[in-house]
């Protein structure tokens, strides 16, 4: 039987920072087509990047187009998922299965400076009108949604963004994609810091991610019980603000506390400006004031963590699988209608709606982190 490349497909793509729950919503925007409208969906490997070579290697030509479809078509699910060269797969059944809970995306992700050139994105529409896109989806943060931006201001295509960050730096939706799971990674390994920690009465400076925000800190504060968060919010440390963090540690220390865990986000900055990691410029600072002349315990240590990308990975939690069904439910019912809008994939006091591109922050989220923070500081004073 000759392979048939689709009449009409949609594009799904993972942009940017991986995130837990990027593997669940492929799934489910594969399954959601295949079963319920009809409709094929094409995967793109490596994110824009994908896009981008592939309009580079046809250059326009129309025949070279043909044999795309052609080797798309011939290399359906898992055969195109191993072969070397596409970048475009048609998505079955098979294809997805087994995928949910596993962290990263099967497709793989990329962040993609060249698509930052206008030409570059006119290539890419170019291809994709070829190919009969009907909609393209965009998995990713900030940077990615921008993409999906730029992309449906330059063109008639519809794109539908979905936020997946493990950041939870997007003001415009309640969660992103990927945080439940990176809090419950970041709460596992406080879990094992604590048991050290306590064995050797020890301090542990661990730094999150969560570029310039610290909700990712905040919300595994709340919920590993570890005794101080340090955000980025709050402005550059300078060395009094630290020796006053130092104090407060040993001032829980002196009524009974045995050890401390502290939490640090990457974004956080000092004054003056400092090169090495923050749990490190901690760790410095807290060890110094512990052993000034007369302090009351000089032989307390300090141990620095830097998390990295462990918080990226792991097995997605039921609530991020949840959100990525919800998610991809939502991109499809805009997708098929008509009078759709195209934007951004949004939870808001547990609904699921899409929410135009350059939607403002919403001023709950701002007044949650808030929140978040004196909680915290209540339940961790000792
Ligand atoms: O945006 C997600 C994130 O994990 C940030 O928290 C972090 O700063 C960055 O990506 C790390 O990027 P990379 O994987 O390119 O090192």
């Amino acid at each position: 039987m000759t392979p048939i490349f689709p009449e009409q497909s949609v594009a799904v793509l993972f942009s940017g920072g991986d995130s837990p729950g990027m593997n669940a919503f492929l799934r489910a925007i594969v399954r959601l087509g295949l079963n319920r409208e009809k409709i094929t969906v094409l995967g793109v490997r490596d994110g824009y990047r994908g896009l981008v070579r592939t309009a580079r290697a046809l250059n326009g030509d129309a025949e070279a187009l043909v044999r795309l479809k052609k080797d798309i078509a011939t290399h359906v699910g898992r055969a195109g998922l191993i072969s070397e060269q596409l970048h475009i797969i048609q998505m079955d059944h098979a294809s997805v299965s087994g995928i949910m809970g596993k962290g990263g995306t099967i497709l793989g992700s990329a962040r993609c400076l060249e698509f930052h050139d206008k030409e570059v994105r006119a290539k890419v529409i170019h291809l994709l009108k070829g190919l009969n896109i009907r909609a393209l989806v965009v998995v990713g943060g900030d940077g990615s949604l921008t993409g999906a931006k730029l992309l449906e201001e330059e063109s008639d295509l519809r794109v539908i963004g979905v936020p997946a960050t493990i950041d939870n730096d997007l003001q415009f939706t309640d969660m992103a994609l990927g945080v439940d799971t990176a809090v419950n990674t970041l709460v596992w390994s406080v879990d094992h810091f604590i048991d050290t920690a306590r064995s050797h009465r020890r301090v542990m400076v661990l730094e999150t991610m969560g570029r310039e925000s610290g909700d990712l800190a905040r919300m595994a504060g709340l919920a590993s019980g570890a005794e101080m968060v340090i955000t980025p919010e709050a402005g550059p440390l300078t060395a009094a603000d630290m020796q006053r963090l130092a104090a407060k540690i040993e001032g829980a220390m002196t009524r009974g506390r045995g050890h401390a865990i502290v939490l640090v986000a990457e974004g956080v900055q000092f004054e003056p400006q400092q090169k090495r990691n923050r749990a490190y410029v901690l760790m410095e600072a807290f060890q110094e004031y512990f052993q000034r002349p007369g302090a009351p315990f000089p032989d307390l240590e300090v141990r620095p963590s830097v998390l990295g990308h462990l918080q990226r990975g792991g097995h997605t939690t039921p609530h991020d699988c949840i959100l990525a069904a919800r998610f991809a439910d939502c991109a499809w019912k805009t997708i098929i209608d008509e009078n759709g809008r195209n934007g951004v994939t949004v939870l808001r006091k547990n609904i699921v709606e899409i929410v135009p591109y350059g939607t403002a922050d919403m001023p709950e989220r701002a007044a949650f982190s808030q929140e978040m923070e004196q909680l915290h500081e209540h339940l961790s004073s000792w």
